[in-house]
């Protein structure tokens, strides 16, 4: 941990969870608690909780929970210090340097790279603009971006020789650890270095804040490899970034359009579309899906046509889906890209290929479509199975019975089979697969927890956060070494650690500490088992319940060992071990 937990701790202290969480969703309260729509997952009806007693949130559909640094962690996409640092500012608490050198040494190495970043930027614009630049703005203006743009996007050009930028910066004052570092140089076998990006149409990569976090170099004719990228580095995670974001953000639609490529996103926002970012010509990710539902309303997936973007729509659909975005897909006519289709077509017609983007039912049933050629009866059935497939999976009964509809229309198919088909699915759905499960980020990464000890062992620390007073009967009765959890030791080392020094300690304490997956699951165990009128009665109760475990545990081992034993005196022991405990667990299950 970078910062002491004191700090940390006032930190989280000085900042109310339902006030800041109030500043993102609306909260009702409840009695002691108040809902809201979950922030983390789509929902009609509110199933997201916040304990203003305890200090956490929990939602009791998707299962995301935890203290109001991980809220701000998970809502903001932050890591747990940045998210520190925003409550601290916000709580008027300023937190000092990084204690730890490590630390300390990446950030100010951070710094230097985006430093060296804008100085190799300006360099590239230099030369675009110079003597040297004539073919690279030809080519520019070529493809039709103007000034203003290449302004803009800060485009430049990279020199041909092999080290001319590396030798530039090194007279500007950097070394050669920072070059390699920032991805701006390689180093060859022989140690020297050279230039990675030569005599490439340059486009720098920024994060949201407009800072250059690397870059993209396309090659100014037919040669392959058509584009080199800067490495990942301390500061650029591919994953993470979208092109464009920066602009996108700020557009007056609320809707973002992803694209595939620089180009695309640098001629849709020429041409007035301004909500375009492209995901780097690599697959959609998570993150990537996060980040995009935090500036957009809607997004609209808008990938090649060819077989591969499908693929990619298909698997973006469903990652943006699983986070609870609304999502659309613009089908692009073949072959084209949205740059080409700009320029060739005007934004107008573009835009109205935006208005005609599809849903996700109907791309979906567009896609079977095109498998089946319709031509014969068979294809004919394939299809119409298909649309029953993909109907009955749909939630929504009005849509569902409008799509039926309109489909059975379109396709040539009466509506009551095609109603019968998706009732006939949706009832076998039913019995097969019990109750929906909603998609959620948090339900996939649930801590292992030991299925007998851990979940009455995690109890047993989230009762002890409630009745701090009670740290030395439970040390006594179940002291670290008992726990039988591997997860539940190490939390209670934490705890009882705390109790031990500063004797206090409540459960948001410890979940600022935990990892996002584990706070979620004892925020979960808090809500759902642990809400008692008395806890020291609980507590007394879970340590019964614990040694009864144990002790049949003991006992199972015992026969073994009686079943085992040849010598008759050390049997006759054991089964007297065995009957004193037997009566030892009768009398903990008659006070329990
Ligand atoms: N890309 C890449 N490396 C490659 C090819 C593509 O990183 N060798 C990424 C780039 O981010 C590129 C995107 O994938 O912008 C889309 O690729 P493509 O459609 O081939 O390029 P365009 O951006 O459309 O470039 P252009 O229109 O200039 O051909
Ligand atoms: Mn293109």
């Amino acid at each position: 941990m970078l910062y002491p937990e004191e700090l940390i701790e006032e930190v989280r202290l000085r900042n109310d969870i339902v006030d800041v969480i109030s500043s993102y969703l609306k909260l009702e309260r409840k009695g002691k608690t108040y809902f809201g729509l979950c922030p983390f997952h789509s929902e009609k009806t509110p199933s997201f909780s916040v304990e203003p007693a305890k200090q956490f949130f929990y939602c009791f559909g998707c299962n995301k929970g935890g203290s109001v640094i991980q809220f701000i962690m998970d809502i903001e996409h932050l890591e747990f210090t940045d998210a520190l640092k925003l409550l601290a500012d916000r709580a008027g608490i300023v937190l000092p340097e990084p204690e730890d050198p490590g630390e300390r040494e990446k950030s100010r190495r951070r710094k230097e790279i985006l430093e060296i970043n804008k100085k190799a930027a300006r360099y590239f614009f230099s030369l675009l603009t110079g003597n040297q630049g004539v073919l690279a703005r030809n080519y520019l203006k070529k493809r039709g971006l103007t000034e203003k743009t290449v302004r803009k996007f800060g485009l430049g050009v990279s020199p041909g020789g092999r080290d001319e930028l590396t030798r530039y910066l090194m007279a500007e004052g950097a070394d050669g650890g920072l070059l390699v570092d920032s991805g701006l140089s390689i180093r060859s076998e022989n140690g020297t270095l050279t230039d990675r990006f030569r005599n490439r149409l340059m486009f720098p990569i920024f994060n949201i804040r407009g800072d250059i976090i690397g870059f993209g170099g396309r090659v100014l004719d037919d040669s392959l490899p058509k584009y080199m990228n800067s490495p990942e580095t301390l500061i650029y995670n591919k994953s993470r970034e979208l092109y464009g974001l920066n602009y996108a953000r700020k557009s007056k639609s609320s809707k973002l359009l992803i694209v595939e490529g620089y180009m695309d996103v640098i001629s849709l926002h020429q041409a007035g579309i301004d909500f375009a970012v492209a995901s780097l010509g690599t697959a959609l990710t998570q993150s990537q899906a996060w980040i995009l539902k935090k500036y957009a309303d809607e997004v609209i997936i808008c990938y090649d046509s060819d077989a591969a973007g499908q693929n990619a729509t298909v698997r973006g659909l469903e990652i943006l889906e699983k986070v609870g975005c609304r999502t659309k897909v613009l089908l692009m006519p073949e072959g084209k890209d949205p740059d080409e289709y700009i320029r060739n077509n005007g934004p107008e017609k573009f835009k109205n290929l935006i208005d005609g983007a599809l849903s996700l039912l109907d791309y979906k049933i567009r896609v079977k479509k095109n498998m089946y050629n319709q031509n014969t009866v068979e294809d004919r059935l394939e299809l119409l199975n298909s649309i029953a497939d993909i109907l009955a999976e749909h939630d929504n009964s009005i849509e569902r019975e409008l799509y039926a509809q309109d489909y059975a229309r379109q396709y040539g198919i009466s509506l009551e089979s095609l109603q019968d088909e998706i009732r006939k699915r949706m009832n076998k759905n039913h019995r097969s697969e019990g109750p929906r499960k909603i998609n959620s980020p948090a339900s996939s990464d649930l801590p292992r927890v030991d299925n007998r000890y851990g979940e009455l062992e995690y109890m047993l620390i989230i009762m002890l956060c409630m009745e701090n007073r009670l740290y030395s009967t439970v040390a006594k009765k179940y002291g670290i070494e008992s726990f039988k959890d591997e997860g539940a030791k190490e939390v209670a080392k934490r705890l009882f650690a705390k109790l031990e020094h500063n004797n206090s300690c409540v459960l948001a304490e410890l979940l600022s500490e935990l990892s996002p997956s584990l706070s979620s699951y004892l925020t979960g165990l808090a809500s759902k088992k642990c809400n008692v009128e008395d806890t020291e009665k609980a507590i007394l109760h879970l340590l019964q319940k614990l040694e009864i475990l144990y002790l049949e545990d003991l006992q199972k081992q015992t026969i073994e060992r009686i079943k085992n034993e040849q010598d008759g005196i050390k049997r006759q022991e054991l089964g007297l071990e065995f009957s004193k405990r037997a009566e030892r667990i009768a009398t903990l299950k008659k006070m329990a």
